[in-house]
């Protein structure tokens, strides 16, 4: 979802974007007015991160998939050794795209127990040379989430924050880059964020393509080629929507409730299963199962007939999700929990 208030400014303002007589997708990336709309977007962000000078943000496309690859081509530089952490589908996803590059090294993984944890930072296996440490802060997935930041000495951490950026605090310092696709909460496809810090660029191998180096993209402004202009201005909106809430501050408040309510339901009812360690549950994307798997199509059919959209879980895992991104509100959730306490009552 995104915030109702966003996509009625963006329909207001879709045939004329503030009397400059163009529509945002008519305007060149080069103009002025789409200067602006770039310059507010970084500001705002930068204040919602709190985010220090010596970081940069880089607008830029290819999807977090695609930044699998970026990535591992633009930092893992001249020993090409890396850690990954394996903590479901996407991570895992992660590491077979950085293994076309280089040396990858899992430093732990929940694979034996079906992604349901993250093993404690003690049985991490750390390689002191490696060129950064690789998390995936949620798995989109599987439902499981870091509610802790690794420590990797002097190893920059890098997360790929795809489905958990700007929906809780986060303390930035701590990582060396992290990087998302706009369409979970940032705002519509197309756009991917990379937060990097200054002493991280520069050390591509020669075969990054121009317009996937981090480095020449952080000297020309993410200006080397032409923008996705649309998307940036829907999250410059988005990031305006997050400032006027409150910030991350109050959206993580909101968005622990909205988990909250619905994991209070499944832990209660023995109709439903949430297979995901309680320490490392998700509170964006809410995975579970019905007890009796056969039920699964019935409950999917029913809820889709209520309004209550987009539950099945990730093909790769199967079950219900439930995805309470930033734009869900709590009665979006609270109507969810009342389908599944009447579901429960007719089918127990
Ligand atoms: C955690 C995570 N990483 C990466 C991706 C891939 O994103 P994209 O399809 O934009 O490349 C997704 C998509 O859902 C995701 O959830």
């Amino acid at each position: 979802m995104l915030p109702k208030e966003v996509l009625v400014q963006a329909q207001a303002e879709m045939l004329n974007w503030n009397g400059s007589g163009m529509s945002v997708m008519e305007m060149p990336f080069t103009c002025d007015e789409f200067q602006n709309i770039a310059t507010q977007a970084r500001i705002n962000l930068k204040l919602l991160l709190d985010l220090p000078d010596n970081y940069h943000i880089l607008f830029m496309q290819g999807g977090a998939y695609g930044h699998f690859s970026l990535l591992a081509m633009n930092l893992l530089g001249k020993n090409k050794q890396a850690d990954y952490a394996q903590t479901g589908h996407w991570s895992s996803r992660a590491i077979n795209e950085a293994q076309r590059y280089g040396d990858i090294n899992i430093v732990t993984s929940s694979v034996e127990t079906g992604f349901d944890h993250i093993p404690e930072q003690s049985k991490w296996g750390l390689n002191k040379k490696a060129a950064y440490c690789h998390i995936t802060s949620n798995e989109t997935a599987d439902g499981v989430q870091f509610h802790w930041t690794p420590g990797t000495d002097n190893i920059p951490l890098i997360a790929d924050v795809t489905s958990d950026f700007l929906t809780r605090k986060i303390d930035v310092p701590q990582y060396g880059m992290l990087y998302a696709s706009a369409q979970k909460n940032i705002g519509a496809a197309g756009l991917t964020v990379v937060i990097i810090r200054d002493d991280l660029l520069d050390q591509s191998m020669d075969i990054t393509p121009t317009v996937f180096n981090y480095g020449e993209q952080a000297k020309n402004n993410s200006r080397v080629n032409t923008l996705p202009t649309y998307s940036i201005y829907i999250s410059g909106l988005i990031f305006r929507w997050l400032m006027d809430l409150g910030g991350l501050a109050k959206i993580e408040i909101l968005n622990n409730k909205k988990a909250e309510a619905l994991y209070a339901v499944i832990d209660n009812d023995e109709q439903y299963q949430c297979a995901v360690k309680p320490a490392a549950r998700s509170n964006v994307n809410i995975c579970f199962n019905l007890t009796d798997r056969s039920l699964e199509s019935a409950f999917l059919k029913e809820a889709t007939s209520l309004g209550l959209i987009n539950l099945k879980g990730h093909g790769a895992r199967g079950g219900i999700r439930a995805s309470l991104y930033n734009a869900m509100p709590q009665s979006g959730v609270d109507a969810l929990i009342s389908f599944m306490q009447d579901f429960s009552a007719k089918n127990g």
